[in-house]
């Protein structure tokens, strides 16, 4: 079929096969060109389809010959309806992994629950005996709590007042006022039992109980912190509630791997578009002004250039990794520069409606938000038919 985006809202209904695997291949060679990194060989990757996750299984795929297991939660293609660009991103990485010689395989499922949990745990023991690194990247918008039944919405409110600040529809570009009402306490228990750490730790747990972790086994979960402008509906806000548990679950973890020499971290990345972050009230603003600034200064980065620098320049030097005053890497060190964040504040002031344009990447904004898609990638033919069911090679 001939695929174009169909957008509603903050999703766009349809992904373009080709478009995803163009996005993949083109990370890969990005990786390959930075040359090998001195990672870990076998690496387990929760969240693995899209964002963060998918540059983590890259790579520690074709940055160190590592042997990967994804676990995502995508929607499979049918004859006239497309997948979901994670299905059609995870196809063409294990196409490419598999041509390269490498292992990968994938789970689609819930990995909140304890079926998805255990289904990873008798691959692993069957494929890789165990594993030395664990990526946590999950971003949900529900959690159905594998021991309650409970289901947990997440909410991105602020906390104590109400939040007022400009907002952009990055579609149409209309910069206007929005206010938030602050979240009740239930909202903010809720969205921590989501994007809080508990998830994280109950797969240390299964884990470690069924001795799956190597000596020396390392695992990172990603978090965000970001500037001022939007401290009140991320930072201090409800999803701020629950990256505080995350990172607190960090140290949690660290002490239990220490028995057998490993460790745990949480990496505070940069803030880019993806299909979580665009959801988020004022942050497609912010990320427009900054695509900006830091397009100019020369030191823009997407998820995988981020990736490739969190592995070779943090995790895996030969040496400490360096954390800050709260124990987390940074590699958001970019984007927090100074200079860069004086610049966007001063752009904040001025963005409206008739100036964003100028003031803004709003064009880069939305080519980013329709390349999560698989649309408006450079040497695709999207006049051209192509077959939307497409297989994943190390599906089990
Ligand atoms: P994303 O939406 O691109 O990726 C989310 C991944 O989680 C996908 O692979 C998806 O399939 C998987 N997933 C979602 N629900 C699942 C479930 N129930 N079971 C199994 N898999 C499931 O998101 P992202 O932006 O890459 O976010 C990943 C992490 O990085 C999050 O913790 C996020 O807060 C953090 N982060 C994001 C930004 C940003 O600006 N986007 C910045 C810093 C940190
Ligand atoms: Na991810």
């Amino acid at each position: 079929m001939i695929i174009a985006p169909r957008i509603r809202g903050f999703i766009c209904l349809t992904a373009h096969p080709e478009g995803c695997e163009q996005n993949v291949v083109n990370q890969i060679n990005y990786v390959k060109s930075k040359g090998d990194i001195a990672g870990p060989k076998r690496v387990l990757v929760i969240g693995a389809s899209t964002g963060f996750g998918l540059s983590s299984r890259i790579t520690s795929a074709f940055g160190s010959e590592a042997s990967t297991i994804g676990v995502y939660f995508e929607k499979p293609p049918a004859p006239g309806k497309t997948a979901s660009p994670g299905w059609y991103n995870t196809a063409a990485f294990e196409k490419k992994a598999h041509e390269a010689g490498l292992y990968a395989k994938s789970i689609n499922g819930d990995a909140f629950s304890d079926e998805i949990k255990k289904q990873t745990i008798d691959l692993i023991k069957a494929d890789l005996g165990q594993i030395d690194l664990i990526i946590y990247s999950l971003a949900s918008p529900k959690r159905v709590h594998p021991k309650t039944g409970v289901v947990h919405n997440s909410v991105l409110k602020p906390i104590g007042q109400v939040f007022s600040n400009k907002t952009v529809d990055f579609h149409t570009g209309i910069v206007s006022e929005i206010s938030i009402q602050p979240a009740n306490e239930e909202e903010i228990e809720n969205t921590v039992a989501v994007m809080g750490g508990e998830d994280w730790a109950f797969w240390i747990d299964a884990l470690k109980e069924a001795d799956l972790l190597a000596p020396g086994a390392t695992t990172v979960a990603y978090s965000y912190i970001g500037p001022s402008l939007t401290e009140a509906v991320y930072r201090k806000g409800t999803i701020g509630r629950a990256k505080d548990h995350l990172e607190a679950t960090a140290f949690k973890i660290a002490d239990q791997l220490k028995e057998i020499g490993g460790n745990a971290y949480v990496s505070v990345n940069k803030g880019l578009v993806t299909q979580a972050s665009s959801a988020i009230p004022i942050i497609p603003l912010y990320i427009s002004l900054l695509y900006k600034v830091m397009k100019a200064e020369g030191v823009h980065e997407g998820c995988i250039e981020q990736i490739q620098r969190l592995y070779s320049q943090r995790l895996f030097t030969g040496s400490d990794v360096a954390v800050d005053d709260k124990g987390r890497i940074r590699i958001d060190d970019l984007e927090m520069r100074q200079d860069i964040q004086d610049q966007v504040s001063a752009l904040w002031i001025e963005a409206t409606t008739e100036t964003l344009p100028e003031l803004g990447d709003l064009a880069g904004y939305k080519k980013d938000f329709l390349k999560l898609f698989g649309f408006d990638v450079a040497g695709i033919d999207y006049d051209k038919d192509v077959n939307e069911v497409v297989e994943i090679p190390g599906l089990v």
